[in-house]
């Protein structure tokens, strides 16, 4: 990958003239969800108390079955750590079904001539909000193999966690692909995220398990109530 900024320089915006919608799922920007909301409050609390503090810049997101809340809880956790201006990224290592488009949506697509020949760090949205900046799923590869097996994704996540306080990778769950074990373990750590009365505890052990075998720290898990 080519990596024509210094270290520690903000990266060029090639998209910065975008305007963005956030849905209401957004529920750390929305009004109307207290109890959702203060939920993420607790959740970034935590995070920032055991990990952030502790050094750690990023995390992994990780479900073990579709439908948990995964990306509704990596994607309110980055609103809510932007907010409280912790320099946050999240992104999008959904490749199969990306979400992150139905939280955050650009106004209008960008003519995909105008960034063939960027690198994914390059189509990174900066700045979406102040201290939160997106990674697309489509931005990021263009087949999961190139992503996330490999020495760019490597490098990207070197960069990631360099240039931004804090990055949140979204995950599809392990019951769809290896891909969030394999993202996991290059980002070196784990939320495991679960629903109430919905997620079975074997499948979050096994989870769990799956996580520690590749080398990732699970750093928690999540009940979410919906
Ligand atoms: N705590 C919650 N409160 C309200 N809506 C939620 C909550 N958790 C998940 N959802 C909604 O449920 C749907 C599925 O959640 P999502 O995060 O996309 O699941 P996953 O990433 O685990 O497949 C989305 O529409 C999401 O916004
Ligand atoms: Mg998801």
């Amino acid at each position: 990958m080519s990596d024509p900024t210094p270290p520690g320089q903000p990266t060029a915006n090639p998209v910065d003239s975008l305007r963005y919608r956030f849905s209401p799922q957004l529920v750390t920007l929305a009004e109307g969800h207290p109890a959702e909301a203060e939920a993420v409050r607790t959740l970034r609390t935590h995070i920032i108390a055991r990990h952030i503090d502790d050094g750690r810049r990023g995390l992994a997101v990780c479900s073990a079955k579709p439908g948990v809340g995964c990306s509704f809880t990596a994607v309110n956790l980055a609103v809510a750590l932007s907010q409280v201006g912790v320099a946050t990224l999240i992104i999008d290592a959904d490749l199969r079904k990306p979400s992150l488009e139905s939280f955050i949506q650009p106004e209008a697509p960008k003519p995909r001539s105008v960034d063939a020949d960027r690198t994914p760090l390059e189509r990174i949205h900066q700045e979406v909000l102040p201290d939160l900046s997106v990674l697309y799923a489509g931005d990021l590869a263009r087949s999961s193999e190139e992503l996330l097996g490999g020495d760019n994704f490597r490098r990207l996540m070197e960069r990631c966690l360099r240039d931004f306080e804090f990055t949140i990778i979204d995950t599809p769950p392990a019951s769809d692909s290896s891909d969030g074990l394999r993202v996991a373990s290059v980002i070196g750590y784990a939320l495991v995220v679960a629903r109430t009365n919905v997620t079975l505890m074997k499948d979050v052990s096994q989870l769990a398990k799956q996580l520690q075998e590749d080398g990732a720290n699970l750093i928690g898990a999540v009940l979410n109530e919906t």
